[in-house]
């Protein structure tokens, strides 16, 4: 029997930005209860996909992701008793500590990405908050955790912005990003590039975001959201990005540099590394090492051929470099699960179709696919039929259209 897909085909995506959408009525009733009163403002940030441009970040070159319009809600209230609380609705354990005395490390727990934001902008809230002043934040919203779609970025520069909005901090948009890259780096402790935060952050709607991360320079290129569709298959398999894994492909990575270096003049990261000298060296290198350069060094010429693909409308073009990132992404760079292979090869089976990849670091989460708008039902019937016969559920999938990043929700009344 093919379990039917979870939406309806034309579905858009839950859009948990508004103060009437079930994400946020579960969030304002939370804080209600747990607080005792209404919370006063409602902040949301959404959570990204990257079309292109995949384990580029962290090795300086260029990448080019979109904000979607699901995200992470934050109810926020302003105390008086000198206390920090953090809930969420998605996960029982909270924190309730003086200001005074923020944990200095990692607690292991959900809250470890507002913590860390909170301990980075602990001398701007300082003077606001004083001796007395406390916060109430309370967590919630839409975002698939561990799904590939930054849940991580989206709390964090979640964080900073509700913070920045609730207590009148004025700090611009750079400082907000800076302090949830502070959060993930630095806190929790996950070697992750640029990208996530500058796409939650920068993200504009209707647009996607073309950053080059060694300057951490970016432009916005429109998106044709009348033609085009972004989708995202969720392979419903999780795993932990934090630590493990993806930092141990950031150390390979690094050491993949360190083997080229000498002969790259010029050069500050493996991004720079001309094709031509990896080529010569590809022999003598470490074999995992050199697999992980050639991925490197061949996507950052992809990524920039797409992107020229797309100024000049040949979507095919795009969303074949999008199939190639894949393959890349499974063979050499060796982030792909089997869930998520079938995931891209069924969505290339359906007409309408431009490109599909794993998103986000890899490991199990979704898969990104590009589509022609119209296509969406076939996509769903098509995938889902497929996925089911393999694992005995169908996938999620969800479409969107590039968000305009971080903003209060207007409570009513
Ligand atoms: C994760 C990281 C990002 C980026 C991607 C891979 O999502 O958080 O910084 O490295 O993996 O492109």
């Amino acid at each position: 029997m093919k379990p039917a897909p979870q939406r309806s085909p034309s579905h858009p995506s839950a859009g948990s930005a508004r103060a009437d959408s079930p994400a946020a009525a579960l969030l304002l009733d939370a804080f209600r209860d747990a607080a005792g009163r209404d919370a006063g403002r409602l902040f949301f940030a959404p959570g990204r996909v990257n079309l292109l441009g995949a384990h580029l970040d962290y090795n300086g070159g260029p990448v080019l992701p979109a904000a979607v319009d699901r995200g992470t809600l934050i109810a926020a209230a302003r105390r008086d008793h000198g206390r920090i609380v953090l809930r969420s609705t998605l996960d029982a354990r909270h924190l309730d500590v003086p200001f005074a005395s923020l944990p200095e490390a990692s607690q292991g727990a959900w809250f470890d990405y507002p913590l860390g934001v909170l301990v980075d902008l602990r001398a701007e809230l300082r003077d606001v908050l004083g001796a007395k002043g406390g916060l109430e934040l309370y967590f919630g919203g839409d975002l698939p955790i561990g799904a590939g779609l930054s849940s991580s970025a989206s709390i964090c520069v979640g964080t900073a912005f509700a913070l920045d909005g609730l207590l009148g901090l004025d700090l611009v948009r750079s400082r907000l990003v800076q302090a949830a890259l502070a959060a993930e780096r630095g806190f929790v402790g996950v070697q992750c590039g640029i990208m996530d935060p500058y796409a939650v952050g920068f993200a504009r709607s209707g647009a996607l975001l073309w950053l080059e991360c060694k300057e951490a320079t970016y432009e916005h290129v429109p998106f044709d959201s009348e033609r085009l569709v972004i989708g995202v298959a969720d392979s419903g398999v999780r795993r932990e990005l934090a630590r493990g894994e993806f930092n141990r492909r950031v150390a390979e990575c690094a050491a993949a540099y360190a083997a080229l270096a000498d002969g790259a003049v010029g050069s500050s990261c493996l991004a720079d590394v001309p094709y031509e000298l990896f080529a010569a060296r590809a022999a003598s290198m470490d074999p995992v090492c050199a697999r992980r350069a050639r991925h490197v060094v061949e996507e950052v010429a992809r990524a920039r051929a797409a992107r020229a693909a797309l100024e000049r409308g040949d979507t095919s073009g795009f969303g074949a470099a999008m199939f190639a990132c894949h393959q890349s992404l499974r063979d050499l760079f060796e982030v792909s699960t089997p869930e998520l292979d079938l995931l891209v090869e069924a969505a290339a089976e359906v007409d309408g179709v431009l490109g599909s990849r794993l998103v986000g670091a890899g490991f199990g989460g979704a898969t990104v696919v590009l589509l022609e708008r119209g296509a969406e039902a076939d996509l769903e019937r098509h995938v889902g039929a497929r996925y089911a016969e393999l694992t005995g559920r169908a996938p999620r999938i969800d479409f969107f259209r590039p968000d305009g990043g971080p903003r209060e929700v207007p409570l009513r009344g």
